[in-house]
């Protein structure tokens, strides 16, 4: 048996911070419907001291979904995390995400707090939390810039106030997979009663290693993902959820872990995602992205006609597509060209009209990068006349 590994999806609140993606309250219930059918364990639906229009969202979600956490933020004070225990009052199983920064440079020139102010500021946050739901979290904000004794300290702290997941945040996308896991690692084995929480981690992507230091900190022991679709999130964003979760399913011989995840609703997310917030998709995103699982070399569209597993390394189908996409451009084979034929259902009456018909399109391809179906068809139509 594996561990489940959780999956704590926060497009609706750290997805929201990317700039001009705010939300109305409807367009998030929209995506929490979504997320709940994608099957993610948490949603964190917002802030709720932020505004009384996210307290509201925050509302709305708790009273519909039912299949999924449901989580509000809260700076480690007592405004924020009583606003966040009303806003989901009628969660099914509702969650405060209690926080607070611990890296000398954030508590000095930002908190202006001592490191004593701060321990207390968390511990008494965790325990009003408590007062609401016995599921809460602590996160401790820049952790990768914190002193690692300074972390077990505070940590330790908290899980005796009563957290119940422990996330150590990669606030500004400064860590790298192989320290990052080791980090992990050692807080696990040095934080006394560890084996009672659940360690999560919450990675940025300034540098472009959210996903694999997320995927480093689960082989470290991390059984909770912090992500978001697309990889929405503030500045460069964060890990993207489709990634972490088809990371972990293609390669089970690398990670202990599951997710709950249905995978085959990945794409409707992406799109409902990315349509409502305004942020395009990268043509060649991981997973999502058009290009996902199009070929456009002759070599490579003879290996998948021949067999899918020659190029492809995970099923279309699984993320919600119906196929792949041979693309048909100047780099294209015979092969690919006559299956498209087939596909189109024009007969080919000879090797000869074929040979004739695909040196043809290869001199339109020369022209145009992308070849599309009504293309061939006005090409085939020619060949009729001229055969
Ligand atoms: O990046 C971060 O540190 C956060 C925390 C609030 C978890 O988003
Ligand atoms: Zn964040």
């Amino acid at each position: 048996m594996k561990d489940r590994l959780v999956i704590f999806d926060t497009t609706l609140r750290d997805g929201e911070q990317s700039p001009g993606a705010a939300m109305t309250r409807d367009e998030k219930l929209r995506i929490a419907r979504q997320l709940e059918r994608l099957r993610v364990d948490v949603i964190e639906a917002g802030f709720a001291a932020a505004s009384p229009g996210d307290a509201e969202a925050i509302r709305a979600i708790s009273e519909t979904i039912k299949d999924s956490v449901v989580c509000s933020l809260a700076r480690a004070n007592e405004r924020d995390v009583r606003a966040a225990g009303e806003a989901i009052q009628s969660a099914a199983r509702g969650r405060i995400h209690t926080f607070i920064a611990t890296s000398p440079i954030h508590m000095e020139k930002k908190l202006r707090m001592t490191p004593d102010q701060v321990v207390e500021a968390a511990i008494a946050s965790v325990k009003l939390a408590r007062q609401f739901t016995d599921d809460v979290e602590f996160s401790a904000e820049d952790a990768v810039r914190s002193d690692t004794d300074f972390l077990i300290r505070i940590f330790d702290a908290v899980i005796r106030a009563g957290a119940t997941t422990i996330n150590v945040p990669d606030t500004v996308g400064y860590a790298i997979p192989s320290l990052w896991g080791e980090r992990i690692r050692e807080l696990i084995a040095r934080v006394p009663g560890s084996d009672k929480v659940v360690w999560s981690t919450h990675c940025h992507n300034d540098l472009g290693m959210a996903v694999a230091n997320s995927l480093a900190a689960v082989q470290a022991g991390a059984r909770q993902v912090e992500c978001t679709i697309n990889g929405l999130g503030e500045r460069a964003g964060n890990a993207s959820l489709e990634e972490v979760v088809m990371a972990v399913r293609t390669r089970p011989d690398l990670f202990a872990v599951e997710t709950g995840i249905d995978t085959t609703q990945i794409i409707a997310t992406s799109k409902l995602v990315s349509s409502i917030t305004g942020y395009p998709i990268q043509p060649n995103k991981a997973i999502v992205g058009a290009n996902a699982f199009a070929h456009e070399s002759g070599i490579h569209q003879d290996g998948v006609l021949k067999n899918r597993e020659t190029y492809e390394i995970m099923r279309p189908e699984d993320v919600g597509l119906s196929s792949n996409r041979l693309t048909l451009g100047k780099l294209s084979g015979r092969n690919a060209f006559r299956s498209r034929l087939t596909e189109l259902g024009i007969p080919v009456e000879s090797e000869e009209q074929l040979n004739h018909a695909f040196s043809r399109f290869k001199a339109l391809a020369d022209k145009k990068s992308e070849i599309f179906d009504e293309d061939i068809q006005a090409l085939m139509s020619d060949e009729a006349l001229l055969a």
